[in-house]
């Protein structure tokens, strides 16, 4: 596996590589033009979801970067069933509120990227989603930006405010912005991750592990 980082101020020199990895399946272009921010396996590991933001926009070609990392989740047969509308305007990002039961704060976000995926796709779409939503979320990390994944609940509501065809299913919001200092996550859902031990047995099935 390599480890290949961008420049968060877009200067870009030479990429930086702290593993090797089959050479034939990077992409030469991206790799000579992005430098490293943050270590691949510190942004995996500390990325938590942020639901307040600064006002400070997020430029448009960050948008597009992140956006070209998300681009290349792999899909099931490769099928590439996703699609993503990216919201910016404050009326536009309002209404979608009413798209999720979870999802009243999202018009704050300064970024709002709806994640579709073809209605069509098969059992494993929303698996694709998630490929697509996490790699969006860890590289925006990486750029110092927050982000959240927010359910579509009803997604007639998205799809008319979008003008999203019927035959696309909108399914997740993936909000972003500059992290508010500070924030502390709603009390309900702030508790820590299931332990390494019990959430992983080898070899066979065991919840002793979670009991001890
Ligand atoms: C599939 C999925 C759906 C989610 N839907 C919502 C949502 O509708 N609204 C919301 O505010 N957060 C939503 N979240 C964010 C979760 O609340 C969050 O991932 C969880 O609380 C862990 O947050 P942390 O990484 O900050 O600890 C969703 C997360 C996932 C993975």
């Amino acid at each position: 596996m390599v480890f290949l980082h961008f420049d968060a101020t877009g200067s870009g020199a030479n990429p930086t590589k702290v593993a090797s990895a089959s050479p034939e399946r990077l992409d030469p272009a991206y790799s000579a033009s992005h430098t490293a921010t943050m270590d691949t396996i510190a942004a995996l590991r500390n990325k938590r979801d942020t639901r307040t933001y600064t006002d400070k926009p997020v430029p448009d070609d960050l948008v597009r970067r992140l956006l070209d990392v998300a681009r290349m989740a792999g899909s099931a047969k490769n099928v590439q069933p996703v699609r993503m509308v990216v919201v910016t305007d404050t009326d536009t990002k309002v209404a979608l509120q009413d798209s999720g039961d979870f999802a009243s704060w999202i018009g704050t976000a300064p970024v709002c990227v709806v994640i579709t995926v073809a209605s069509n796709a098969g059992p494993r779409k929303l698996f694709d989603v998630g490929r697509h939503a996490q790699q969006l979320m860890v590289a925006a990390f990486a750029e110092g930006l927050g982000s959240c994944p927010v359910t579509i609940h009803h997604q007639d509501v998205a799809r008319s405010i979008l003008g999203i065809p019927d035959d696309v299913d909108p399914s997740m919001v993936v909000t972003i912005g500059w992290p508010q200092p500070g924030e502390k996550p709603p009390p309900q859902i702030a508790s820590p991750r299931v332990a390494l031990d019990a959430y992983a047995s080898w070899g066979q099935w065991s919840t002793g592990a979670a009991d001890a």
